[in-house]
């Protein structure tokens, strides 16, 4: 084995939803940055291609397609292109997520529960389903990013919990349908990590700093915290891992 190539992404395709800003902001520089050609991917075009554009004034390769990820049409459209545009694909990460209801999980309303569906499992089931189809042949991983909330619910966050556990289950299936294909499917759990998804709980600071007390490292993650477990698990160095949901969360769940 070439040991200097084992976190190497040269030439290797690589979408990541939800590459607009936050974690997946920072995982298409993180594999831009080891060679790879990335495919920045969230609802808004014009916000794609900024951050294609900022890849690409630091040499590395981008480019941009806008897709919602809770809408068919649109991923059945990002996958054609993808297929036309490069004839392959070498990584998917599903990062790509939503939390609009805060609140009693019994009083959740449809339309929060069918857009947290939507966006967070039934998107990343169908891009997931749509990536092993261009992977045949030629082997391929996907990340899926989950939570530590689809391990143990988060207080109030009960339909978004609920698609987090969905898709770490997900995981594990396609993981054993499509390991014999060269395939892996992983999943990162992260706990805090301060993104425009958590800005609400800065609104009471007092509050907000006796929750980031209690996470044993002291501190809230960043999403550069992320980065490290997404390139690990979709980079050649796990070979042999897959079906599995690493927790990264500063010792929060320990
Ligand atoms: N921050 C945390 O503490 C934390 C903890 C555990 C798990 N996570 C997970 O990490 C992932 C990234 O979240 P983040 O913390 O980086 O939050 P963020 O900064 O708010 O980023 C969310 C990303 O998802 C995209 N997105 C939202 N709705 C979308 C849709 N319908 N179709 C396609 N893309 C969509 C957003 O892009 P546009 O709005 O431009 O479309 C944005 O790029 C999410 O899956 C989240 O559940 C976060």
């Amino acid at each position: 084995m070439d040991y200097t190539k084992i976190f190497d992404f040269t030439d290797k395709v690589v979408l990541v939803s939800g590459a607009s800003r936050g974690i997946g902001e920072a995982a298409v520089k993180a594999f831009a940055a080891n060679g790879a050609d990335v495919i920045v991917s969230s609802r808004d075009q014009d916000t794609c291609e900024k951050v294609a554009t900022s890849i690409r004034d630091a040499g590395g390769k981008a480019t941009a397609k806008a897709a919602h990820a809770g809408i068919m049409d649109d991923i059945t459209a990002l996958f054609d292109w993808i297929s036309e545009t490069y004839g392959r694909l070498d990584v998917l990460v599903n990062c790509g997520g939503t939390n609009p209801y805060y609140g009693p999980a019994g009083k959740t309303p449809e339309a929060a529960f069918d857009k947290t569906m939507d966006v967070n499992f039934k998107g990343p089931f169908y891009m997931s389903s749509a990536a092993v189809k261009l992977m045949k042949g030629t082997g391929g991983a996907i990340v899926n990013i989950a939570s530590i909330d689809g391990i143990t619910p988060g207080h109030f966050r009960g339909i978004y919990s609920a698609t987090k556990a969905a898709m770490i289950n997900m995981t594990k299936a396609f993981a054993k349908e499509y390991g014999h294909q060269g395939i892996r499917v992983n999943a990162i759990c992260p706990g805090l990590v301060e993104t425009k998804m958590t800005s609400g709980f800065r609104q009471d600071p007092k509050a907000y700093d006796a929750m980031v007390k209690t996470i044993p490292v002291g501190f809230a993650g960043q999403p550069d915290d992320i980065v490290s477990g997404i390139l690990l698990f979709a980079a050649d160095a796990s070979h042999y891992v897959t079906g599995q949901a690493l927790v990264i969360d500063g010792g929060s769940a320990v």
